[in-house]
């Protein structure tokens, strides 16, 4: 047959099953069952965790308190990015005058007599925020040519210059470096962002800078920390674990940009930075050690990915010799987090200030090295895996990619899907064998639907995927969306705030907001027992659903329609008390009543409380403008027992809290 006669009929084909794509609906009500003395298994309590990287300015720009927008000048060789300069004076990156080896150039700055005021200004990233009655800690590096003897004034102001919210000067700049420091306090005035930084020059003359820098109130007040509305909009997901620091952010581009972990520890002025694969320079301001603090203050578990010998541009390590330093930084790095004071890096963390060793248990080693074509994955885990086993026997080691070679004890999967490709999905890990050793991290996962937050369509496929995972807990062990964090400020521009399309939670300078998706994941963490229980159903309402087509030897060629469930459900049981936590999702934009029927207790309380997101539309989403159009209600609720009918609204997730009573 031609290609031609095959791409015609692979048309006429996918035009048939369009048409079929017709609701199949029984006219019976669909039926839950729920076994609740019959425990499948243990709720991981590891189950719900948080992905993080840097990509769409997630830390600078993001949850890094740092207000400066490229505060070492090496955003760009070629340009001051992020900064210009005020008053007609030049400003210059100077190769010849490096504050030291790290940061090894600085910002020139000559004021002639007739530029007035001469300076810089910083817009921070698309904004400052200045609140009121708060106060900022200004620093940076300055030196002076002989030709300069004026001070240096330090302003907060708006953008438009009508205001000026705080004010500092320094004075004493010499022909060499020194750190200069100031606090700024706006005292009235509504929070805004269209504000800047600017450093003023009070007489003409020469001056170069580096290193400059503004810090805002920080989470838990620490110093160098995070932005504290973000940190609040995280606890609130109860997560359990951090994965850090990538993602493709521990790859880099090339072997020489990978997250290179002895670079983001120690005075922040020693810190060189590097490119990020996704576009755009990291100060590594927050390096290993804030990502641990990170850890401490949310209360959550690290789970420290090691670079393994492999970046996105296909550079790899062989196994053997040439990869024994990349093992060797490994191990380097784990004694950094776990050591104590008679440890190199165990040291070296209490000198930068934390003398308590972080509690480790999970080592992931390398990021989807699928993608490497050189089968070196095998090679590289068990030369990992090997030597940090033997030397911190108790670690959980992660693998990213399958391997023959050693047994890893979990195995990071990652789905990026559409609504109907989750729910076509919902229930793979009912299939998967209980007998492997190597459980399972579905360390990357999301239903893209919807920018730069997704939608309530997004929030149904989370949630009926969240269904899946929570029922396999006994296997699924821990679970983390990504990517977490996009600062919404330009997500027009190829150069904007925004590289990937779909993302959890956003921002601005000034405010944030968490997604349909990010109240669905909240719901899920914070109500679950301890107990998976068995379950049942009749009468699930479906629907035929046309996968996308996909290209084989140059034709498309759509793969055979799929009948899809629109309702999904898992049960949990806490011991302790006996409540049954009840999830119930209705991906359908019709209201469904639902039979539910549980078996093996005594008997129900009539009152419960439900917890339900839902929405008019799939389309229906938040956004920075408006955060708060499709958030969860709880109610307290009657009717409930051993059986009854719920109506399930349109395009909804239902949580049941069931007082349940076990058998005398
Ligand atoms: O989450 C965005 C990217 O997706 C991650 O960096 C990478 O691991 C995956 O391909």
């Amino acid at each position: 047959m031609s290609r031609r006669a095959r791409s015609f009929i692979c048309l006429l084909l996918l035009a048939c099953f369009k048409a079929a794509i017709a609701q199949t609906r029984t006219n019976l009500i669909p039926v839950l069952l729920i076994k609740a003395d019959e425990p499948r298994g243990t709720v991981s309590p590891t189950l719900y965790g948080l992905m993080t990287e840097e990509i769409n300015y997630s830390y600078e720009g993001g949850l890094y308190g740092e207000l400066i927008a490229n505060r070492t000048f090496k955003a760009s060789p070629n340009e001051m990015k992020f900064w210009s300069a005020a008053g007609g004076a030049t400003m210059t990156v100077d190769t010849n005058a490096p504050l030291n080896g790290a940061l090894d150039w600085s910002m020139k700055l000559d004021a002639g007599r007739d530029h007035s005021p001469a300076g810089i200004v910083n817009g921070g990233y698309w904004g400052i925020a200045v609140r009121p009655k708060t106060k900022y800690y200004a620093s940076f590096y300055a030196k002076a040519a002989d030709n300069f003897s004026g001070q240096l004034l330090m302003s907060l102001e708006s953008a438009d210059g009508n205001r000026v919210f705080a004010r500092a000067e320094v004075s004493g700049l010499t022909g060499r470096w020194r750190k200069f420091e100031a606090t700024l306090k706006a005292k009235t005035g509504r929070p805004s962002k269209d504000n800047v930084f600017k450093i003023t020059m009070t007489a003409p003359g020469t001056i170069w800078l580096q290193d400059v820098s503004l810090f805002p109130p920080t989470y838990n007040d620490r110093p160098n920390g995070n932005r504290p509305d973000l940190m609040v909009l995280l606890a609130a997901m109860n997560p359990k674990f951090l994965r850090f620091p990538g993602g493709n952010y521990l790859q880099g581009n090339t072997i020489a940009e990978r997250f290179e972990w002895k670079n983001t520890v120690g005075p922040l002025e020693l810190r060189p930075g590097h490119e990020s694969p996704w576009g755009y320079w990291s100060t590594d301001g927050l390096g290993l050690l804030e990502f641990l603090d990170w850890c401490e203050d949310l209360k959550m578990q690290p789970v420290l990915a090691v670079y393994a010998g492999y970046s996105l541009n296909g550079q790899y390590v062989n196994p053997g010799d040439d990869l024994k330093q990349y093992v060797q930084d490994a191990l380097d790095e784990i004694e950094y987090a776990t050591g104590d004071a008679g440890t190199a890096w165990g040291a070296q963390r209490i000198k930068d200030g934390h003398p308590l060793p972080f509690t480790l248990n999970y080592i992931e080693v390398g990021n989807e090295d699928w993608f490497d074509r050189s089968g070196s994955y095998d090679g590289r885990f068990a030369q990992f895996y090997d030597a940090i086993r033997a030397r911190y026997p108790q670690l959980q080691i992660i693998a990213t990619a399958t391997v023959k070679s050693r047994t890893p004890d979990l195995i990071d999967e990652h789905y990026y899907r559409s609504e109907e490709e989750m729910e076509a999905h919902a229930l793979d890990y009912d299939r998967y064998s209980r007998t492997n050793h190597t459980k399972i991290f579905c360390g990357e996962w999301a239903t893209r639907v919807g920018s730069p937050t997704p939608n309530m369509a997004g929030a149904l496929g989370d949630a009926a995927w969240m269904t899946g995972m929570e029922r396999n807990s006994d296997i699924v062990l821990m679970s983390s969306y990504a990517p977490l964090f996009v600062n919404v400020s330009d997500i027009e521009t190829r150069e904007g705030s925004m590289e990937w399309p779909c993302n959890l939670t956003g921002y601005d300078a000034l405010t944030r907001y968490g997604s349909p998706s990010y109240y669905a994941q909240q719901m899920f963490s914070t109500h679950h027992g301890d107990a998976i229980l068995a379950t049942d159903s009749q009468n699930i309402p479906t629907e035929l659903w046309q996968p996308r087509a996909r290209r084989h030897n140059g034709v498309e060629q759509p793969p055979p329609a799929m009948r899809i469930r629109r309702l999904f459900f898992d049960a949990t049981r806490e011991s302790g008390s006996g409540t049954i936590c009840l999830k119930m999702v209705n991906t359908l934009g019709t209201p469904e009543p639902v039979r539910v029927i549980i078996s093996g207790v005594r008997d129900v309380e009539g009152r419960g409380r439900a917890t339900v997101l839902r929405a008019d539309s799939p389309d229906d989403t938040n956004s920075i403008e408006h955060p708060k159009q499709i958030v969860p209600v709880s109610e307290k609720v009657r009717g409930l027992g051993k059986q009854f009918t719920r109506l399930l609204p349109p395009y909804s997730i239902t949580i049941l809290e069931l007082a349940a009573r076990t058998k005398a």
